[in-house]
């Protein structure tokens, strides 16, 4: 396994089409899908030459924290579909690498087990849906457990229209009809140890669910649709939340401006790995805007689309202080298992990263973020940032 291209190709194999396309799939025709992964492709950094930087510093500062790395886990309701286990062991690789793992509202494991597992590096996404309590009991859990950055989603308040899944009949729990039986029965070892751990469900939400231990996703996703999400929403986060507040799924530079002037402390350029709406920028094209309407100081994360090192060297250069990827380490939970699955993913992002670094002539995260050191380039809309 050289890559991501070989995890996805691995895990394809390996999970049911149900679960694979739930992974992989995105919204209406997936025009926003293929375009995060190509506009990333597109985009063009030119070396410098003559110089010299023999060994590589990958560790970045992000909100006052060290990173080992400038990339983390950006946040993925179930992933223990992938395989069982997944949210522990991306959560252990991800602490042993020293970057952050954003565990979702919808995943499969409770705040506090990952919590106990990495300390220092577990980020919290919150949902806010039609119970605003239930969100406060869960920013209470968070803060009990340690944690002290939130991750606050604002861009999947309705339920997408995922193909795939529609036609998949994807549901929680999984209903067993002909079709899906036979697909269980031609993937042996995923459906056999999933059977062994128990189909995972939205462990946070046991406390308060009807009946904890068959929750269905339609519910949870009515009960998303029906949040009240306005900026009173931000101002409620941040008077509740006293450490580290990040928005994600901003793609409008206004928006993004007005999220700094209420006092959060970064935002995730992100249209949701292009799961929620087929007609929109992919995250890199908006990055460059975002970040002139921010200003150099204010944390700017982008994810959607980020499959390699190379994608991480040019979302930094484009102005990203920091890149979360989602799909990627599913991809390689899938393909490796849960341990050595995270572990791989990392590895393979690292190595890559540390190339394009030497290649492009960085010895330092600083040096990668200093785009007038390169040009990166649309083709189709070029930009030029001056030269140094
Ligand atoms: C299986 C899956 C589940 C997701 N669940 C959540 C979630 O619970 N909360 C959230 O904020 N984003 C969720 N997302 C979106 C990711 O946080 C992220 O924006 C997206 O995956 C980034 O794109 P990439 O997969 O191309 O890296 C999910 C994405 C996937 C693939």
């Amino acid at each position: 396994m050289h890559s991501v291209a070989d995890l996805r190709a691995r895990a394809r194999q390996r999970l049911p089409r149900v679960v694979f396309d739930f992974i992989d799939g995105g919204a209406g025709d997936e025009a926003t899908l293929r375009r995060n992964e190509a506009a990333f492709q597109e985009l063009r950094l030119v070396p410098r030459v003559f110089v010299p930087c023999r060994s590589r510093d990958l560790s970045t500062a992000l909100l006052g924290q060290t990173y080992g790395m400038p990339f983390g886990v950006t946040p993925m309701g179930l992933c223990n579909l992938a395989w069982p286990g997944t949210d522990l062991g991306i959560a252990r690789a991800a602490a042993q690498a020293g970057i952050p793992y954003a565990l979702s509202t919808m995943a499969s494991t409770s705040i506090e087990d990952i919590a106990r597992a990495a300390p220092e590096h577990t980020w919290f996404q919150l949902y806010v849906g039609g119970d605003a309590a239930i969100a406060d009991s869960l920013l209470d859990r968070a803060l009990a457990a340690g944690i002290r950055t939130l991750v606050l989603t604002v861009d999947a308040n309705f339920t997408a229209r995922r193909l795939r899944d529609r036609r998949n009949h994807f549901a929680l729990p999984l209903r067993p009809t002909p079709r899906l039986l036979a697909d269980l029965a031609s993937h042996p070892h995923w459906s056999l140890a999933t059977l062994a751990a128990g189909a995972p469900t939205f462990e946070n939400f046991k406390p308060t669910a009807k009946n904890p231990r068959s929750i269905d996703i339609k519910d949870m996703l009515v009960a998303l649709a029906q949040a009240h999400i306005d900026w009173s929403l931000l101002e409620h986060a941040r008077a509740r939340w006293p450490h580290r507040l990040i928005v994600k799924g901003v793609l409008h530079p206004e928006d993004a401006r007005r999220i700094a002037a209420l006092g959060a402390d970064g935002v995730v350029v992100s249209n949701h790995g292009g799961r929620q709406l087929a007609m929109v920028p992919s995250s890199i094209e908006a990055l460059p805007a975002i970040r002139a309407a921010v200003g150099p100081d204010f944390a700017v994360l982008i994810d959607s689309g980020v499959r390699s090192g190379d994608d991480i060297a040019r979302a930094l250069a484009s102005g990203a202080d920091f890149v979360l990827l989602g799909r990627t380490f599913l991809y390689g939970t899938a393909a490796l298992g849960a341990e050595q699955g995270p572990r791989a993913t990392i590895e393979i992002l690292r190595g890559e990263l540390d190339t394009a670094m030497a290649q492009l002539g960085c010895s330092t995260i600083a040096d990668l973020r200093r785009a007038d050191r390169f040009t990166p380039s649309i083709p189709t809309a070029p930009t030029s940032r001056g030269s140094a």
